[in-house]
């Protein structure tokens, strides 16, 4: 059975008093959880975030980490860095890394296989922009972007691995794919894992959706039979919004 998982990206959001807050709030709603619940706040918050989260059901993760072990390379994070503060997953690869910090497919492999190198899980995100949709060329890109990157890897690090499909037209715009959209690629994108790896393998990822999922929509999209959870940017910000969208996933 694949994993139902519900993720909230908290981006540059939140200072400490406000990180804390929406923790304790989270934790007040988040009682128990059959599915699996994810955030991930900043990096200065993160040690505080694992020890708000020690008893409860969310876990904390990074939103980005640098693609050496350690070293000369001022003001990035390491692997080693968010293991030793009890994060054990990070995001990879977001469209906002890859817009506005110009990483690229080959930087993203790299960090993906020293992630998997160090047992660190990745939720990698991926996706076309409007003008690929526009063109129909979304299932082109999304292929390629898989391509240069998740199936270069060995078959046995790909349990260690979430997809995060955010089309980049649906990000923090307010427009969402539809939930035949989405069902859509997220078929596509178990069809590639499968012909590249195996069925077995296709079956066991899980693939979230991502871009303007809100309390109203949530529910359509997570009842596709692809779509395994979200990550949701804007929405994870209020407490109880994120708390609705877990329970339409639960
Ligand atoms: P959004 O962001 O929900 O605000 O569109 C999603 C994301 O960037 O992961």
């Amino acid at each position: 059975m694949r994993k139902k998982i519900v993720a909230g990206n908290w981006k540059m959001n939140n200072d400490l008093d406000q990180t804390i807050k929406l923790i304790n709030e989270l934790k007040s709603l988040i009682t128990d959880s059959k599915i699996e619940i994810i955030i991930a706040p900043s990096f200065p918050f993160l040690k505080i975030a694992v020890d708000l989260t020690k008893d409860s059901n969310i876990e904390v993760v990074s939103q980005n980490v640098n693609d050496n072990s350690n070293g000369a390379f001022t003001g990035e994070v390491s692997i080693s860095m968010l293991k030793s503060i009890g994060v054990n997953t990070t995001l990879i690869g977001h469209s906002e890394r890859r817009a506005y910090y110009h990483e690229n497919d080959e930087l993203l492999l790299k960090k993906l296989n020293l992630a998997v190198e160090n047992k660190m899980r990745v939720i990698f995100c991926f996706g076309e922009e409007l003008s690929d949709r526009k063109s129909e060329m979304h299932f082109d890109v999304v292929k390629n972007q898989l391509k240069n990157t998740i199936l270069k890897l060995d078959e046995s690090s790909i349990n260690n691995i979430v997809l995060a499909y955010e089309p980049v037209w649906a990000i923090g715009t307010g427009e969402t794919a539809t939930s035949e959209q989405a069902q859509e690629m997220h078929q596509f994108i178990r069809n590639c894992i499968s012909e590249n790896f195996n069925e077995e393998i296709a079956n066991n990822i899980a693939i979230l959706y991502g871009g303007s999922v809100k309390p109203a929509n949530a529910a359509e999209i997570f009842e596709k039979k692809d779509v395994d959870g979200g990550l949701i940017g804007g929405a994870a910000l209020n407490a109880s919004d994120f708390f609705n969208i877990i329970q339409a996933n639960s």
